[in-house]
């Protein structure tokens, strides 16, 4: 029996988790789709073999669905979770976990007083095969102790964005992934803005400088206008050596005097394969009962935790960076 999901969220995310769980991941299904805007809940719900939901917490509820999957916008995302754990199934919930601490502190307390783990964050990076990689490397003392990383984040274009969007939305996917490479938890969060791109509607780029508790430093450029393309890079200076996410994958064009290669336009191609796996992961480990995989809870709300010392951050200060203690079941 394939494992029957119900996808909240129909937009550009849930479509695309919709077309991966119904079409590319073995073991899975897509059985309800649900969104606000009952069209497109009914044009993705017919390109996957699916039916409309009336409304998420009836999806949640059904019988019919074995697992949730949440993409629908951030504001949304605690309720739906809240709503998965109080039904016992387990659910996938995009970035951000929720947008405010105190309501992944919520969500904290409402899974360990289940007394089990239900819960994975998409953070997808930790899928992406040169970010493994990297990690890879680190652990094997290929580079020797870390000591600097060089992190960038650019999109094409973004029309209506703020500062504090570019880091809650954007930037919260470095903040995880140094968590991750590094094994380390961020102490500080420092903001820099300076000269104001043209294309731009607010601050960009922004530079942030981040310190971890072992001392390693993280720089991380925000570009949401980058025009270019989308585009993300992260290189570690280790003692006794570097290393950073290659090119991705693809054609390499000599033509017309010049030699190059296409950049992806948004981070559904450049995280392709980061999407999958985390799929085929997590339909995998509800199939076999075992823990949820990928970033937890925990790691969710500490993310959500240093995003908001970013935002503090914009006055120019160093913030730093207040985590409860972590509880023994994220351990
Ligand atoms: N992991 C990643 O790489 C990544 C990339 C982009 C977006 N995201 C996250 O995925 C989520 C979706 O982003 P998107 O780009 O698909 O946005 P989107 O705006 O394209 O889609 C969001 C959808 O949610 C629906 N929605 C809003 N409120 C709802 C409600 N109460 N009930 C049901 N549906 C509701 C909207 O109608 C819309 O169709 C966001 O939380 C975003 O932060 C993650």
């Amino acid at each position: 029996m394939p494992v029957r999901v119900g996808v909240i969220g129909a937009g550009v995310m849930g479509a695309e988790h919709a077309r991966l769980l119904s079409g590319v991941i073995s073991r899975s299904s897509v059985s309800l789709v649900s969104d606000v805007d009952s069209g497109r809940a009914e044009q993705v719900a017919a390109a996957v073999g699916a039916r409309a939901a009336d409304d998420p917490l009836t999806l949640i509820a059904s019988p019919d669905v074995d697992a949730v999957l949440i993409a629908s916008s951030d504001a949304t995302h605690e309720e739906f979770v809240l709503a998965a754990l109080a039904a016992g199934k387990p659910v996938l919930c995009e970035k951000p976990l929720a947008p405010d601490v105190a309501g992944c502190e919520r969500l904290l307390a409402a899974e360990q007083g289940l007394g089990r783990r239900l819960v994975t964050v998409g953070f997808m990076r930790r899928y992406d095969p040169a970010y493994q990689l990297l990690r890879a490397a680190l652990r094997d003392g290929e580079l020797g102790a870390p000591l600097l990383v060089h992190c960038a984040h650019r999109n094409v274009s973004s029309a209506n964005h703020s500062a504090a969007q570019s880091i809650s939305g954007s930037a919260v996917h470095e903040f995880d992934i140094l968590r991750w490479l590094l094994d380390d938890e961020i102490e500080t969060v420092e903001v820099h803005r300076g000269r104001r791109s043209g294309r731009a509607g607010c601050d960009d780029p922004i530079l942030l400088l981040v310190r971890m508790r072992s001392g390693v430093l993280a720089d991380i450029e925000v570009f949401v206008n980058a025009t270019y393309g989308y585009e993300v890079r992260c290189e570690v200076v280790g003692e006794t050596g570097t290393a950073g996410l290659g090119e991705p994958i693809g054609l390499l064009v000599r033509s017309t005097g010049q030699v190059g290669r296409g950049v992806a336009s948004d981070w559904r191609a450049r995280f392709l394969e980061a999407y999958r796996q985390e799929l085929q992961e997590w339909v995998d480990t509800i199939a076999d009962g075992a823990p949820p995989p990928g970033a937890s809870t925990w790691d969710g709300y500490v993310a959500t935790v240093v995003a908001q010392a970013g935002v503090d951050a914009l006055d120019g200060r160093r913030v730093p960076v207040a985590l409860v203690e972590k509880p023994q079941e994220y351990r």
